[in-house]
């Protein structure tokens, strides 16, 4: 069989990125970072639309050349098809659609997290089925079982914040700038994890919540600067790794749990947050008391990037799961237990 040849497309948020995987093999992942957000503290979807119409062209290009292939080598075209910011999809979307109609190949929609899921499947080694996946970004906190790639179940999600925007708005009370998940860890590296004690959540089952430590610590921050206005400066360290720690506990106690009740040992991090590098040590630990095989893809394939996308497109490429022109982009996207 000749190699397949998939081009991945990603425009859910703020990140304009194209990749090519060759027989599940990555040959390129470019990705241009809009740093038209930052003076606003946050994604602004109009800057965020408006920037993926002008980088898509020039990253696709980057993707085809470093991949030393060209476009009419391509056999399919996967894009992110959903959830993210609506107006940010719609480029993608639109792009795929015009591409996989002028070059006559299929059209593939990806789910954004089911992607992340996959990020793993890019690494060699890879996990193999099923694994656990803790997805843990800017926009979702799951635990996902993944017994093929087409074949996912969430097991748990968080009922109010995501993990990153734990990490986010934690800094935002410190006076830290957005995003301030790399900040945190930058300063807890320096800080005792055990110095504040911030609430525990108190949740049934796999769920998670993060909107309970996040009052703890507004309540706490309002209480100690009334007595001591530079208190934060003087204890930033401290106040980051006990924010830091607790977070990594809320997330890891239920990983723990996902892989007891349901047996597997094969256990993966994806999504941005799995940058953290106390996340990544304390998971890295838990999965040698537990005797997981633990994995954690490299950061460019953690963040949003179009390499999942496409590895995720090469699978579906495989099974025949294609799309009309009609397809429909949504923000929320929901998912389908046949993926
Ligand atoms: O997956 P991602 O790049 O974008 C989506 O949200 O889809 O994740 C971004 C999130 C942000 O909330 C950012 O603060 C967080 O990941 N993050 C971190 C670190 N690096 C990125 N959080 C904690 N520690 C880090 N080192
Ligand atoms: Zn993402």
């Amino acid at each position: 069989m000749p190699p397949i040849h998939i081009l991945g497309i990603e425009s859910s948020c703020d990140e304009t990125s194209a990749s090519v995987c060759v027989d599940g093999r990555i040959l390129s992942n470019v990705i241009a970072t809009q740093e038209v957000h930052q003076a606003y503290g946050g994604v602004v979807p109009e800057l965020a639309s408006r920037a993926h119409i002008q980088h898509i062209v020039p990253v696709v290009d980057s993707a085809i050349q470093q991949a030393g292939i060209s476009l009419k080598d391509l056999n399919g075209i996967a894009f992110t098809q959903s959830p993210g910011l609506i107006g940010a999809l719609l480029v993608g979307a639109g792009f795929a659609k015009s591409l996989s109609l002028a070059l006559d190949v299929p059209l593939i929609g990806v789910h954004h997290m089911q992607a992340h899921v996959l990020a793993n499947l890019i690494e060699d080694p890879a996990p193999s089925f099923p694994f656990l996946c803790l997805t843990v970004s800017g926009g979702h906190t799951q635990i996902v079982l993944c017994r093929s790639p087409l074949d996912m179940e969430i097991l748990g999600e968080t009922i109010d914040d995501a993990a990153g925007e734990a990490f986010d708005k934690s800094a935002k009370m410190l006076g830290l700038p957005y995003p301030g998940g790399p900040l945190i860890d930058k300063y807890a590296a320096s800080g005792d994890p055990s110095r504040f004690h911030f609430a525990e959540p108190v949740i049934p089952g796999l769920d998670f919540s993060f909107s309970g430590v996040k009052t703890s610590i507004l309540y706490f921050l309002q209480q100690a600067t009334r007595k001591e206005p530079d208190f934060i400066q003087q204890n930033l360290a401290d106040l980051c790794a006990s924010i830091q720690h607790r977070i990594i506990e809320i997330l890891l106690k239920k990983l723990k749990i996902a892989a007891l009740e349901t047996g597997i040992r094969q256990v993966c991090l994806s999504g941005g947050v799995s940058a953290n590098s106390g996340l990544r040590k304390s998971f890295t630990a838990l999965g040698e008391r537990q005797g997981w095989k633990a994995f954690v893809p490299r950061f460019e394939y953690c963040t949003d990037n179009a390499a999942m996308i496409a590895i995720t497109g090469y699978h579906r490429f495989l099974a025949g799961r294609f799309e009309g022109l009609d397809a429909q982009s949504s923000a929320r996207g929901h998912w389908t237990a046949e993926g």
